[in-house]
């Protein structure tokens, strides 16, 4: 079995001593790719399947338009989006959604923002900075929620259904008051696809195609319920939008974003294969199937927790723990610098070619973050286990 020899500044010669007990399992995953975003792609994936792509074509055309709208409606079938419900792609990804929605709705009644990760604090930012509203801002450390019980629904509510960087997530909708006053803003891009969403509290609702379909990045959808668009036709906010914003003309909402008629120029390559992967979800049984397979993956992740003691999920609540984005931290007194040490051990799998882009994110607590949508094959994460025990032992002993 071939060694690799660690850097000389790292210890090498300890290491390569240790080494020789230590034995490399011998199955690795057929499909070493972990990230959280862009996540793999379906387990079926082949580029000749976007051959029907209308590349060349005007996104206007019928076949476009065509397109567009089927990726529309059958986003609608999976996810149970009521009918009277308006679902739109628009650019700029998860984030361009997000702050379409926060650019265009926020600063006519007050603004609860929560935050417990990177991504819900960025839109604190975004509004606090930006925007310039003096919100309430309920926040977190990474690991935990904030007090859900305690948000007040006459406000607007900005919110992240999962916390792509701690892995943590609002255990269900309960908390959101049925007769709220404000709307709820949500950013389910690592939730969409692989957890229950209630539509029925939520007014805005965003998400990616590179989240957990595997989709190709660029464009984002956002989902309006009937409360949201009604916001949209009494409000004009007092700040500018520029035209990627603008989901309204003369008041009334632009209909044709919510049929296809995108603001601006989609790519129809990108189109097609969100069409292959929404595809692909119905042949594994759907929302059902998809969180199934999610399920599965972090199972097999939080039995290997419960089973050595140098690894803990960084969500503090079972009931909070990602079937995504699963979050690890290393627990073992003998780590001597806990964020070299979890960066060595995500860079020895990497080597190995068993784990790709599985460090915990830039922001995030030192550990490892590996992605368990229904994308991965459950018997990916079962082979890369081991690994983790291998590449845990090996950089003890080599530190
Ligand atoms: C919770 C959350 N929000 C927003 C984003 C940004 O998504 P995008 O890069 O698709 O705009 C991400 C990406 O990982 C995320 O996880």
């Amino acid at each position: 079995m071939r060694r690799r020899d660690t850097p000389p500044q790292r210890g090498a010669y300890i290491w390569k001593d240790t080494m020789t007990d230590l034995v490399q399992p011998a199955t690795r995953p057929a499909n070493p790719r972990f990230s959280s975003g862009p996540c793999a792609k379906i387990p079926t994936f082949t580029l000749d399947k976007l051959n029907d792509a209308a590349l060349g074509r005007s996104h206007r055309a019928a076949i476009g338009k065509q397109k567009l709208k089927a990726a529309i409606e059958t986003t609608r079938e999976i996810l149970g989006i009521p009918a009277d419900y308006k679902i739109g792609i628009v650019p700029a990804s998860d984030t361009g959604a997000v702050e379409m929605a926060m650019w265009s709705m926020l600063g006519a009644r007050g603004v609860t923002m929560l935050a417990w990760e990177s991504f819900g604090s960025g839109w604190v930012t975004d509004v606090a900075k930006q925007l310039k509203l003096d919100a309430t801002v309920m926040t977190a450390d990474y690991g935990q929620l904030p007090d859900l019980a305690s948000v007040d629904f006459a406000t607007d509510v900005v919110f992240t259904w999962n916390g792509t960087t701690s892995g943590v997530r609002v255990p269900n909708g309960d908390w959101i008051a049925d007769d709220r006053e404000g709307i709820t803003i949500c950013d389910a891009t690592s939730a969409a696809f692989a957890m229950d969403l209630p539509w029925d509290k939520l007014d805005v609702t965003t998400f990616s195609w590179q989240k957990v379909l595997g989709g190709e990045a660029a464009h984002g959808m956002i989902v309006l319920s009937p409360r949201a668009v009604e916001r949209l036709e009494s409000y004009t906010p007092a700040w500018p939008l520029p035209k990627i914003f603008r989901m309204t003309k003369g008041g009334k909402l632009i209909d044709g974003i919510f049929v296809g008629e995108t603001i601006n120029t989609p790519s129809m390559l990108a189109v097609e294969d969100y069409l292959v992967a929404l595809d692909w979800a119905k042949s594994e049984g759907g929302l059902a199937g998809l969180i199934a397979r999610a399920d599965a993956n972090a199972k097999v992740i939080h039995d290997f927790c419960d089973a050595h003691d140098w690894i803990a999920n960084l969500a503090d609540e079972p009931a909070t723990r990602s079937n995504t984005s699963v979050c690890l931290k290393f627990t073992d007194d003998r780590i001597k610098d806990g964020a070299v040490f979890a960066k060595a051990v995500a860079k020895r799998l990497e080597a190995e070619g068993v784990a790709l882009d599985i460090g915990a994110y830039r922001d995030a607590p030192a550990g490892l973050r590996i992605w368990c949508g229904g994308t991965v094959d459950t018997s990916d994460i079962e082979a890369l286990m081991p690994w983790l025990d291998w590449a845990f032992n090996a950089e003890i002993a080599a530190q």
